[in-house]
């Protein structure tokens, strides 16, 4: 089974870190998210990956490599245009061959991984094994409706009444049958070819589509909350491991990891956290949840269930920071300039809440 990693699209629920960055680079408990992708198909055996890329091509190939880190051998497929999950797999047809594959999306993480998911369509033979997911809110997902058997009759993409709670999550399992209906797709109201319209093509097909519906946890981490939600997920599995250095002044509380070469002086780090390579925490308080990306420089502030990336400034900030999620080389600082006033500097479609 070869595996499909879609790394491409817009991002546009994360403005303004996608504007210049892949949504899929995002990182979670300092990893970006698109490698627990990576890592999980790996560890389902399969090690022969292709990732669909576009705009941002450039940094998920420096991020991944050729894939040996991850054990992987990685083949990038540039997707000419952002027009839907079925249009990459038609991107990705002349390298997927007549070969089943997984399709994993970038930006989705799945708490417990596939290894029984994969293990199961290994064994059945189906045209598509799909995993479904209990939600509140379906109405931005696409959702699956089953019969008294269990079996898949209907799927539709972002219903606007609600239909169903099962989710279809962005794991997907084919088998070459899909390349027979993914040429016949119509662009959907928001111009792509939607993949819930390709599974729903197999079936009117008469081709067998299995569905499994899973406890684990899921999140489509395309805004800013589900990205805190994944990183509490992570975080909350954390073990402790202090290869930073950490001053007498200093308290370390629960599960911390201090990286190579960051020191904490006068501090208190309350885990689960994570402090980045080369930070400096001083007089600073860091709370559970929190991930400090590397060469970040924190003092005189507190931040608690927060994602901050690497090279960032807080200094002097006298409120807790909280529920943030704050891109490279941010500086956030107390100002001693007359007026006293918040100046900020913000890229389009941020979000700044003042109290
Ligand atoms: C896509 C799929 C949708 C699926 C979701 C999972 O939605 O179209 O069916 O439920 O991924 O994350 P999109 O992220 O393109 O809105």
């Amino acid at each position: 089974m070869k595996g499909l990693v879609l790394a491409g699209g817009k991002g546009s629920r994360l403005r303004p870190l996608t504007a210049t960055g892949a949504k899929q680079l995002v990182p979670v408990a300092n990893k970006p998210v698109l490698f627990y992708a990576l890592e999980q198909l790996v560890a389902a055996g399969v090690t022969e990956i292709g990732i669909i890329t576009g705009d941002t091509a450039d940094q998920v190939m420096s991020a991944v490599g050729n894939g040996e880190a991850f054990g992987a051998s990685v083949t990038y497929l540039q997707q000419s245009a952002p027009l839907g999950l079925a249009h990459a797999i038609i991107t990705a047809e002349p390298w997927l061959g007549d070969s089943p594959f997984c399709m994993f999306l970038g930006d989705n993480f799945l708490g417990g991984g596939i290894v029984p998911y994969a293990d199961r369509f290994r064994q059945e033979h189906c045209a598509a094994h799909i995993l479904l997911r209990r939600v509140d809110d379906a109405s931005s997902l696409g959702v699956a409706v089953l019969n008294g058997d269990g079996r898949v009759v209907k799927l539709v993409e972002k219903p606007r009444e609600p239909i169903s709670d099962l989710a279809v999550i962005g794991v997907y399992f084919f088998g070459p049958e899909v390349h027979e209906i993914t040429p016949t797709l119509k662009p959907s109201a928001r111009g792509e070819l939607e993949i819930t319209d390709a599974i729903q093509g197999l079936i009117d097909a008469g081709h067998a589509v299995h569905a499994q519906t899973i406890a684990d946890d899921w999140i489509d981490t395309g805004k800013k909350d589900d990205m805190l939600e994944a990183n509490r997920l992570v975080l909350g599995g954390l073990q402790r491991r202090i290869d930073g250095t950490v001053d007498a002044d200093s308290t370390l509380v629960g599960p911390v990891v201090i990286e190579v070469g960051a020191s904490v002086l006068g501090s208190t780090v309350r885990g689960p956290a994570v402090i980045g390579a080369g930070t400096t925490v001083q007089d600073a308080y860091i709370g559970p949840f929190t991930a400090i990306g590397p060469g970040c420089e924190l003092s005189g502030c507190e931040i608690e269930n927060s994602i901050l990336l690497e090279g960032c400034v807080v200094r002097n900030v006298e409120r807790r920071i909280a529920d943030s999620l704050i891109g490279r080389e941010v500086v956030v600082e107390r100002s001693p300039l007359r007026p006293q006033a918040i100046r900020l500097m913000l890229g389009d479609h941020s979000r700044v809440d003042v109290v």
